[in-house]
């Protein structure tokens, strides 16, 4: 058995455990708007955190020079675009992660299609199959590094063609997201899937 004390562990080796531990993420490419213009960047430390109203929430570190651009932009204009980013627009979200200096637009650079959103300033991404419009609600700063904990509550719903039926459902396996796993390159899809139904007196997630 390996355990360990984490008081005893440098970031380093917690980030490492975390990332290798809570596995598969979800990944939101996230659109921004700052008084240098738009932005977009990938964050797998990602998941949905309320649903009355809806409300979503990812984390952002900093990066040695300080607040990566999506935060600065949040705090500029507190609204943003969360897509799911699908197999189908992996490489452009990659393109999205390299860190270019504030103003650079990674839109263009990964070759995707600004639209604009429905009610909100930051555009959304045209390729995406799913994307929500929020406004901020809160930023926690979290811990020494910080990490800076990013709440917001969706506004607008936005999916492809054929993804939601009337009843709400959406069609997970033509979303096709991929997840993120460990180490500098680790992905995974949901092409092994199962469905186990709840057990009768199980209460709702
Ligand atoms: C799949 C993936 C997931 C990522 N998840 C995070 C994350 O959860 N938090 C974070 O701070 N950076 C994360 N990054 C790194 C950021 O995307 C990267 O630092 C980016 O340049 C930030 O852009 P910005 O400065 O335009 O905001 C991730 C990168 C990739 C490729």
């Amino acid at each position: 058995m390996s355990d360990f004390d984490a008081s005893k562990l440098t970031q380093l080796e917690q980030y490492k455990l975390l990332i290798g531990t809570v596995t598969p993420r979800p990944i939101a490419l996230v659109t921004t708007l700052g008084k240098t213009g738009p932005n977009a960047a990938p964050f797998s430390f990602f998941n949905a955190v309320g649903s009355d109203p809806a409300m979503l929430c990812f984390s952002v570190g900093n990066k040695q020079s300080g607040a990566k651009d999506t935060v600065e932009n949040i705090r500029e204009c507190p609204e943003f675009v969360v897509h799911i980013v699908s197999d189908a627009i992996k490489d452009q979200m990659n393109v999205c992660a390299v860190d270019y200096a504030r103003g650079v637009n990674e839109l263009e650079k990964a070759g995707f299609t600004a639209v604009p959103s429905k009610v909100v300033r930051p555009p959304r991404i045209k390729e995406a199959p799913v994307a929500m419009e929020c406004k901020l609600v809160q930023i926690i700063e979290l811990g020494r590094r910080p990490n800076h904990l990013v709440i917001g509550e969706v506004v607008w719903f936005h999916y492809d063609d054929g993804l939601v039926n009337d009843r709400y459902h959406v069609d997970v396996g033509r979303v096709n997201p991929i997840g993120r796993l460990a180490g500098k390159g680790g992905y995974t899809r949901i092409t092994d899937r199962f469905e186990m139904p709840r057990l009768p007196g199980g209460s709702p997630e």
